[in-house]
């Protein structure tokens, strides 16, 4: 295996996400010492990984060998020093709150190597305001992923205002090197860019639901049958781009008029989100309940992305 920018990671928080940066990290090689502030956490992270490693071995995803050498990279750490030892980097996934965030960002900046990179997985929180007055400012960034990140690639990337362009460049190639795609805000806005487009494209179909223009079923088509089988090769730019012989420009020229009395026809509020319009869209849909069915439908999602991407790879855009 190739030598990693970082050897050695640490893991702060090991929820849904932390769980999957831990895989992420220990499947390209990486050490990774593993922090949460519930041990018993800590320890249910590692036995998801143990049971989903052996699930894609069951079903050829990954090799044995390949699942014995990720569960022989994690370690259990109770002490946050502890966890730091070695590390070149940090994965911080902790909860959503951001005087929760100041405090472990605090702590981490004081048990770190001096050069060492702490990354957030924040959603939605400024970086700047969770570790832009920190000593360690300039080593301070956000990656944040897409759920789940060790199966869906994209990782959002900001910095403080103190951040150096040598710490946003090493994000960026260390992440490449674990097999994500960086992508690079210039500075922060609500939703970064994955939540802000998804918000505008959910504002729309619960509109859509709600007014009773069309099943949800039939909505969700239009995305899974219909707009996302391209966005998934060719993003919105790309779909724009072949919508017309001459291109992108050209299909603006004819188009932009139509787009614009579209856009003028969405409406601004939001939706009401109304537990009714939740029971309907379960129904039309056919979701099912309970922890068993969600975790189902869950594991054929990523092992159907997983495929998805195999292609992708094999594929290259010409
Ligand atoms: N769930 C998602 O879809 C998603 C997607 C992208 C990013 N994120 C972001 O990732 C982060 C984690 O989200 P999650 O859904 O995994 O949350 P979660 O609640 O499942 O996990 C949070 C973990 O942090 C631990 N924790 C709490 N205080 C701590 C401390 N002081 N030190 C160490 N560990 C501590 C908890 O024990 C828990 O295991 C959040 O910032 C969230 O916004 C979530």
């Amino acid at each position: 295996m190739a030598k990693l920018m970082f050897n050695t990671v640490t893991i702060v928080g090991t929820g849904v996400i932390g769980r999957s940066w831990i895989r992420v990290f220990a499947r390209a090689g990486c050490k990774v010492r593993v922090f949460d502030q519930d041990p018993a956490q800590a320890k249910r992270a590692v036995d998801w990984l143990a049971a989903d490693t052996a699930l894609d071995v069951r079903e050829g995803f990954i090799d044995e060998q390949t699942r014995a050498h990720t569960l022989a990279n994690v370690t259990l750490h109770a002490d946050l020093a502890e966890a730091f030892r070695g590390a070149g980097f940090a994965q911080e996934s902790g909860p959503e709150n951001l005087a929760a965030k100041r405090a472990i960002y605090s702590a981490m900046d004081k048990a770190a190597a001096p050069d060492a990179i702490l990354s957030s997985s924040t959603s939605a929180l400024d970086i700047d305001a969770i570790a832009g007055d920190l000593p360690g400012a300039a080593r301070c960034i956000m990656a944040h992923p897409c759920n789940p990140p060790h199966i869906v690639p994209v990782v959002e990337i900001l910095g403080t205002k103190k951040t150096s362009a040598s710490v946003r460049q090493a994000a960026c190639d260390f992440m490449t090197e674990l097999g994500q795609k960086p992508v690079v805000l210039n500075f922060f806005v609500t939703g970064f860019l994955l939540n802000r487009i998804q918000a505008a494209v959910v504002r729309e179909a619960f509109l859509l639901v709600e007014s009773g223009v069309a099943n949800a079923e039939d909505i969700d088509s239009t995305i899974k049958d219909g707009l996302a089988l391209r966005w998934a090769f060719i993003g919105c730019f790309g779909a724009n781009h072949l919508n017309s012989d001459g291109g992108i420009k050209t299909y603006f020229e004819r188009y932009a008029q139509t787009y614009r009395d579209m856009i003028a026809d969405l409406k601004n509020d939001a939706p009401a989100f109304a537990p009714e319009t939740m029971a309907q869209i379960q129904r039309e849909c056919g979701f099912k309940l309970g922890a068993e069915n969600i975790r189902a439908f869950g594991q054929w999602r990523d092992r159907m992305i997983l495929r998805l991407k195999a292609i992708k790879a094999k594929h290259p855009r010409p």
